[in-house]
């Protein structure tokens, strides 16, 4: 796709001399040289398509919730959450765009380069708290060209909301983010800013924010995700149910992933993921034999045969963000081998056992503490490791084949709330709202020599999502089959249809 801006070299009109924008720049380096005849045609005959009586975004009234109590626990600072900026690929193509999770949790936008200011309002003011003023890149401007002559321009890039229509859709007074740099570095006052995202905004704060108190600021913003409100949990249930379908869809095409590889599973689970939602949660792990015994096989480009068993990790992930995480591990034939299902079962009961743990007022470790429980129960009831079992928990020998954590926080990342404090996740305790996946495993590496032969390149993992409610949990990714038995009934009859 050549384009008009890599076959152009230097700006000739003065006329055309405004100073491009930071972002122009950063895509664009160079103004096309352009006759003063088409300039000024392409300035002029386009339609007024501005929208007006707009209704908000489903989530503007949570958004507005958010900002308010994130507003109360920094009274009197200015924060700054910005959404992030396109990364380059490789040359002049980009990643995908993903705005940053504080910016999207509190405004319900999405777009590169936008940035969430909160200003807090001057001491005494009625009600304290702070004003809001979402800061994003405008219509472009025809008159100078923008439009068409820069990479950011909307006949590139496509239509963008303007400021105007964007208030209406977000409920958040609209500035041009471009201004932003300047306001930022003549504020006074204590300022803290979500880092990593932004280094243009990152650069006009330099001097007056600290790592520490940034730290704190992004420690609170994760903590704040802990506990989902009503539109989170609609999305992640959404999201379930997506994935629900990914994985039928899989299971449809085994044959064709045998004819080719893993990779025709991921493909086939990432349409789902596109046309239902935004996409895939995180790279999925289709992996097949030994491979499962590989936690992050994201290769997916090995074989897949009958016999073998297949694990697929894979979640898709909303238009708002929000994504599953679920693990099914399938036949590939559909059927288990004695020895599948004897390591199957057991990840089963172990999973059961973390389930049942998982409620309000539980300590978040006891889901863990009960899935390694019961694997343990099964190593060394098979042999594989001496017990008694107490000795094998106080030791973590079991983590041999255990590997990783019975499981983690949901929500706009697949790992949420990472950056929260010990005593309010792992050291913490369940309550309604939160959601976390339930996932143990038992994997037994090809290369193990202290397990039977047979038992080497069997990897199994059951992952499911579950919400905390009032009185216990609800299994949001319920609808996929668990049970050995179930599972293989499940294939049965959609490989059949
Ligand atoms: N899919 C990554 C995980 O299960 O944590
Ligand atoms: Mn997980
Ligand atoms: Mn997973």
């Amino acid at each position: 796709m050549a384009t008009e801006q890599t076959e152009q070299t230097e700006q000739t009109d003065p006329e055309q001399a405004d100073k491009p924008s930071e972002s122009e720049e950063r895509k664009n380096g160079v103004t096309p040289q352009v006759s003063d005849e088409l300039a000024a045609n392409m300035k002029q005959g386009w339609a007024d398509t501005e929208r007006r009586d707009l209704a908000p975004v489903a989530q503007a009234e949570h958004t507005a919730r958010r900002r308010a109590a994130l507003s109360a626990r920094f009274p009197g600072e200015r924060l700054v959450i910005p959404a992030g900026r396109l990364k380059t690929r490789s040359n002049d193509t980009d990643y995908p765009f993903r705005a940053a999770v504080e910016y999207a949790y509190l405004t319900g936008n999405q777009t590169e380069d936008g940035v969430l200011v909160l200003e807090p309002r001057p001491a005494g003011a009625e009600g304290g708290g702070h004003d809001a003023t979402l800061y994003l890149l405008p219509r472009s401007n025809r008159e100078n060209g923008e439009f068409w002559l820069s990479g950011q321009g909307e006949l590139w890039v496509g239509r963008r909301d303007s400021l105007a229509e964007a208030e209406q859709l977000y409920g958040i007074p609209c500035a041009d983010v471009r201004e932003l740099p300047d306001i930022l570095r003549k504020a006074t006052g204590p300022v803290r800013v979500v880092r990593s995202h932004d280094a243009t905004i990152e650069a006009a704060l330099n001097d007056k924010v600290t790592a520490e108190r940034d730290e704190e600021f992004r420690t609170v913003l994760s903590e704040m995700r802990l506990v989902k409100d009503e539109f989170e949990i609609a999305e992640l249930t959404r999201a379930c149910e997506s994935t629900v379908r990914g994985f039928e869809d899989v299971v449809r095409v085994l044959d064709r992933a045998q004819a080719t590889s893993e990779r025709y599973i991921e493909g086939t689970f990432f349409l789902r993921a596109r046309v239902e939602g935004n996409d895939v949660g995180y790279g999925t792990i289709a992996a097949a034999g030994p491979h499962a015994t590989t936690l992050h096989w994201v290769r997916n480009d090995g074989p897949v045969r009958p016999g073998d068993l297949l694990l697929l990790d894979a979640g898709v992930e909303t238009t708002e963000l929000y994504t599953a995480d679920v693990t099914r591990t399938l036949p590939v034939s559909g059927r288990f081998t004695d020895l599948q299902r004897r390591v199957y079962d057991a990840v089963y009961e172990a999973q059961e056992a973390g389930l049942a743990a998982v409620k309000p007022g539980a300590k978040y470790r006891d889901f863990h503490e009960a899935a390694q429980r019961v694997l343990t129960e099964h190593l060394v009831a098979w042999g594989l490791v001496e017990g008694p079992v107490e000795r094998v928990l106080e030791l973590g020998l079991q983590r041999r084949w255990t590997l990783h954590g019975t499981g983690h926080m949901l929500g706009m990342d697949v790992h949420d709330c990472a950056a929260a404090r010990r005593e309010a996740y792992v050291e913490g305790t369940l309550e309604p709202g939160m959601c976390l996946t339930v996932e143990p495993g038992l994997y037994f590496q090809p290369d193990d020599t202290t397990v039977p032969e047979e038992y080497r390149g069997i990897g199994v993992r059951i992952e499911d999502d579950v919400l905390v409610t009032a009185d216990g949990n609800v299994n949001l990714s319920a609808a996929l089959p668990r049970r050995s038995e179930d599972v293989e009934a499940w294939m049965a009859e959609l490989l059949a249809g």
